[in-house]
């Protein structure tokens, strides 16, 4: 269903696309590229990832084909402090893109998890290369994990509460590459204005976590509280008896009552 030249004819930037049957991780992949002098803007794919990778060590389902597993190279002039912008610019890119070409309404639970409906459709994992000489990123790596159709026999048992595919068992033919190049236009758009943040309204807008009383977990710690908003540096803000803490990490969970 991947097709390089597919995936260009929509594309409105001009950047490589490097297809692979299978790999450990499309993101280990641009890491040994990076230094061979990959060209920002490029994109890699896989068919499948043997080791795909999710955030805090976790490991993510990408062993059939049911998914869109993709990494995106950068070369952002950034300090390292502004990384977060990265994530949440892609958060909103993949939300629009699976919106407009599945007509599902996509949320966004702090940072980078795209839910529809209740469930986690699509995680984000960035990762970076620091200059510390300068001060700035070398490069940025983004790696974004879509479930399109369900695997066969259906989510185990573990996730399959918790996690969902755009799709479910018909996804149309074709669909991998117009979402992929639909991520990566909407994506460039933002990047190249990043310095307004405007796009930070639209990711409050589809939080699904503003309002919510919620744990957050950081390391050993967890902090309870109601969040109440989610500041223009992507920190997320909660009120706890201690009073306000800007969290600008960690692992927010909404609690169930
Ligand atoms: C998460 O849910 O915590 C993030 C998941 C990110 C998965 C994508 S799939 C493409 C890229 N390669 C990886 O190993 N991980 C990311």
């Amino acid at each position: 269903m991947l097709d390089k030249n597919e995936i260009k004819s929509h594309l409105e930037y001009d950047g490589d696309v490097i297809i692979l049957e299978e790999t450990d991780s499309t993101n280990n992949v641009a890491k040994s590229l990076a230094c061979r002098g990959l060209k920002e803007g490029t994109v890699i794919i896989a068919k499948r990832q043997t080791q795909g990778r999710g955030r805090m060590g976790r490991s993510f389902l990408s062993s059939s084909e049911n998914g869109l597993y993709m990494t995106l190279f950068l070369k952002p002039h950034i300090p390292p402090a502004e990384c977060v912008s990265i994530t949440v610019m892609c958060a909103c890119a993949v939300a629009e893109a699976i919106e407009k070409i599945s007509q599902q309404r996509c949320y966004i639970k702090w940072v980078n998890d795209i839910y529809i409906k209740d469930k986690k459709v699509c995680g984000i994992l960035t990762e970076a290369s620091l200059d510390f000489s300068a001060n700035r990123l070398d490069y940025a790596i983004v790696g974004i994990g879509v479930n399109i159709s369900d695997p066969e026999g259906g989510f185990d048992s573990e996730i399959k509460d918790i996690a969902c595919s755009v799709y479910g068992k018909n996804a149309p033919v074709g669909v991998k590459n117009r979402l992929c190049a639909e991520i990566i236009n909407n994506f460039m758009a933002l990047y190249h204005k990043n310095a307004d943040k405007s796009y930070m309204e639209n990711y409050r807008k589809r939080s699904n976590i503003i309002g919510k009383a919620v744990d957050v977990y950081r390391g050993s710690e967890v902090i309870s509280g109601v969040c109440t908003d989610i500041d223009n540096e992507a920190n997320l803000v909660v009120r706890t008896e201690n009073g306000e803490i800007h969290f600008n990490s960690g692992d927010a969970r909404v609690r169930r009552t």
